[in-house]
């Protein structure tokens, strides 16, 4: 079928589930026809708009062009495109943030509503009509299971190797009827290889060889390169004095110019032979594969740039046996995640004296991105890390500061702040010396006084010495920012 004939199956005031993580296994073609058909109502008069449910950001012909035409009612559980930002920031879109692992029982729980429609990407349908997934399995299973309409996009860009490499567990139920998840290892496989999904609930299969949207990363540079040498020195620590073993733990990174650099640093380093239970496999974590650093990954999507989608698909055959993906109600499971012991290593947007870690607000007011992954693997790991530079916006603004001014990890969730400056090790500080060792290891020199001189008076007049704050100032920082553009004094 077309895909304008396709999308005359989502109706106005729909729920529609996509597929899609990151820039892969999104579906390329039916959400640009939604576009022409939401334009068309919008020129009669109508108002045509949808919720869009996927497994976390996806791609400007996806989130952008479904923005940009106000054809998004309730946008969940994750983004990171700057049309939808603007448009949730403007108050225009409703944005669940949700932690991803939340979302497949919460739809199963009824929590959103019914969802009417799934549009999934997939590599291929078997002759018995089993989906073969693609490069991300995101809620795919979820969607497929709850909606009513199931419009599939075969992509034949997507590999056929991938077939086979998929693990997907149909296991999952609510409680009480749970069992455990028989995760002991993170590369064991536990479910099936396709999706199931009934002939008569697909409504349309289009045809597309579109590729998926490239992540495109800036050159490492200077300050991701120092925090990642912090990091790897912080481990080797570790190791040093046996807390953690030779091959580290189960890896969970972000993406991003910080993560990169982490991963290029362990690249034929010490630690071996290193495994990863992540989200998304990106071009770093293929090197470690290519260079037996890293024994195994489990992930639910692909994120490559360009150079690294083509070493993918030359080289699939040294790769596929290494790489499990999953259903991210399991790649970011609570229960798997603590059983495997992950090492979470994400990124923050601010943190405060006392170790709460703002992740997804600017200001305390406008969405970044969204929570994304990060909770489920801060509040589940063994040790949860996060990574920041230790200031923004050319020193306009310093990402230490007396109180975040929106809490995602709160103190009890984080263990280790590293930024350019240094390592804040936060284990088994209570509140006093934690503020003492975040400002003297991470902050940034030109606004450590600052912090020193809020943390001294703190201590001096504070009603609670048990985490001292004054409260009417604690948030003076932000306001002095937004009033003239730095949070330097005037
Ligand atoms: N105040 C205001 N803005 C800040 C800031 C602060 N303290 N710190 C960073 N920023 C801005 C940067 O200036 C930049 O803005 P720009 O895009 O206009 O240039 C933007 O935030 C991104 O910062 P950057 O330093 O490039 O970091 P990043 O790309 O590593 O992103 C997060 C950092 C926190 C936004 C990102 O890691 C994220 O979205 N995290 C939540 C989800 C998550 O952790 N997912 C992975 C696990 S599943």
């Amino acid at each position: 079928m077309s895909p304008d004939e396709a999308a005359r199956f989502i109706r106005p005031g729909d729920n529609v589930g996509m597929s899609g993580f990151t820039g892969a296994g999104y579906p390329k073609l039916v959400p640009g026809a939604l576009v022409r058909r939401v334009e068309d109502a919008t020129a009669r008069g109508d108002r045509f708009t949808v919720g869009v449910w996927t497994g976390a950001s996806t791609a400007p012909e996806l989130d952008g062009a479904l923005a940009a035409v106000d054809a998004i009612d309730l946008r969940m559980p994750y983004q990171s495109d700057p049309v939808s930002r603007a448009k949730i920031n403007a108050g225009l879109v409703d944005y669940l943030d949700l932690h991803l692992s939340h979302v497949a029982q919460m739809v199963w729980e009824g929590a959103f509503g019914h969802l009417d429609v799934a549009v999934v990407e997939v590599s291929g349908i078997t002759a018995d009509g089993e989906l073969i997934p693609s490069s991300s399995v995101g809620n795919n299973k979820t969607w497929i299971d709850q909606a009513d309409r199931v419009i599939v996009e075969v992509n034949s860009w997507q590999l056929a190797e991938f077939e086979g490499m998929h693990d997907i567990y149909y296991g999952t139920a609510l409680p009480p009827m749970r069992r455990p998840i028989q995760i002991v290892h993170s590369a064991d496989r536990i479910g099936v290889p396709t999706f199931h999904c009934p002939p008569e609930k697909i409504v349309a299969v289009v045809e597309t060889a579109h590729p998926d949207r490239n992540t495109v990363f800036k050159p490492v540079d200077e300050v991701s390169q120092q925090i990642a040498g912090h990091l790897l020195e912080f481990l080797s620590y570790e190791v040093k004095h046996d807390r953690l073993p030779a091959g580290l733990l189960p890896l969970q990174s972000g993406v991003g110019n910080i993560a990169n650099a982490v991963l290029r640093g362990l690249d034929g380093g010490p630690f071996r032979p290193l495994t990863a239970y992540t989200e998304v496999i990106q071009d770093g974590m293929l090197a470690l594969l290519r260079s037996g650093t890293m024994e195994s990954i489990s992930a639910t999507a692909f994120s490559l740039s360009e150079e690294g989608a083509a070493d993918l698909h030359t080289n699939i055959a040294q790769y596929r046996d290494r790489i499990v993906l999953r259903p991210q109600e399991i790649s970011n499971h609570p229960e798997v995640i603590r059983r495997l012991g992950c090492l979470a290593m994400n990124g923050a947007i601010e943190t405060d004296i006392y170790g709460n870690v703002n992740s997804t607000h600017v200001m305390g007011s406008s969405i970044m991105n969204g929570i994304g992954g990060s909770g489920d693997f801060a509040r589940n790991a063994y040790m949860a890390m996060f990574l920041t530079p230790s200031i923004a916006k050319g020193g306009a603004i310093s990402s230490i500061v007396p109180m975040v001014s929106h809490v995602d990890h709160t103190e009890h969730d984080v263990h280790v702040i590293i930024t350019e400056q240094g390592v804040a090790d936060l284990r088994g500080l209570a509140p006093r010396r934690r503020a003492q060792r975040i400002i003297d290891q991470c902050a940034h020199p030109s606004y450590r006084p600052m912090l020193q001189d809020y943390f001294d008076r703190a201590r001096q007049s504070s009603p609670g010495q048990h985490t001292p704050h004054l409260i009417e100032e604690s948030l003076s920082w932000h306001a002095r920012f937004l009033r003239t553009g730095t949070m330097r004094p005037e």
